[in-house]
């Protein structure tokens, strides 16, 4: 995989994966059946982003509010994530990925979460692409969790909250070594960020494209590229 690689001029995308139950729609198909498709252009995408030289990749899979969605679409969409941390063992091995899960992992069923710890272990020191899978992720409750712990450390003297610093802050994050998205693709049209990584999107640029998530590919990938590459970043400067 190494020698075909690219480099695009970017590090780290984020994703947000919508439209899976509309291509189902379309197709006469349950929602679930596009959330399985879904699942597979993950397994794709994270091979197409490596080759095209993105080193991270973060992608919303499970939200703390998709929990308000039937049962039924909760637990299928469980099931296809605990049977992508299985065959994400092996599959890791073979492209050297590091997988890991950012969000509150401790509402996951037992079995889900021990999978979740297996594969962040044995792929723990692979130096491939670095890819983030946000489960029973929501911004605003990672702010929280990371501000928790802040004020536990405070209270026993670690750090002085008059001299806290962003980055001293960031380090209590779920994504502490992990920089900053460059871009974010949002798929299916919709123009929110849904709680996705607020505080590390704060200067990202943001590409939308109709295609439905189901339908994402390469080519897609390298247009939202283009356009990350046709924008000039100016951090708040001139
Ligand atoms: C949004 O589509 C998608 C989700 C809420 C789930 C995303 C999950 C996957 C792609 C599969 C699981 C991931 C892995 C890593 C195995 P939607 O259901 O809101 O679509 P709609 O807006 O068209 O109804």
């Amino acid at each position: 995989m190494a020698e075909e690689r690219e480099n695009c001029g970017l590090q780290h995308v984020a994703i947000i994966m919508d439209g899976n139950g509309r291509w189902a729609k379309k197709r006469f198909l349950p929602r679930n059946a596009g959330h399985a498709q879904g699942s597979r252009v993950v397994e794709q995408i994270c091979e197409d982003a490596y080759n095209l030289g993105i080193k991270y990749l973060t992608i919303y899979a499970f939200s703390t509010e998709n929990w308000t969605r039937p049962k039924e679409e909760v637990d299928a969409l469980m099931d296809l994530l605990r049977k992508y941390m299985k065959t994400s063992l092996e599959r890791s091995k073979k492209n050297n990925m590091r997988v890991r899960v950012i969000g509150d992992v401790s509402r996951l069923d037992a079995d889900l979460q021990e999978s979740i710890r297996e594969l962040e272990q044995s792929s723990a020191n692979n130096t491939g692409l670095f890819f983030q899978v946000a489960i029973n992720y929501g911004g605003r409750d990672e702010i929280l969790r990371a501000a928790k712990k802040l004020a536990q450390d405070a209270a026993k003297g670690k750090v002085s909250p008059e001299q806290l610093t962003q980055e001293q802050f960031y380090r209590y994050f779920d994504t502490a070594d992990i920089p900053y998205p460059d871009l974010l693709i949002r798929t299916s049209g919709e123009k929110r960020l849904s709680n996705f990584l607020p505080w590390q999107l704060a200067y990202s640029e943001f590409y939308f494209t109709d295609v439905l998530w189901p339908d994402f590919n390469k080519k897609e990938l390298q247009k939202a590229i283009a356009y990350y590459n046709s924008r000039d970043r100016r951090f708040g400067g001139i």
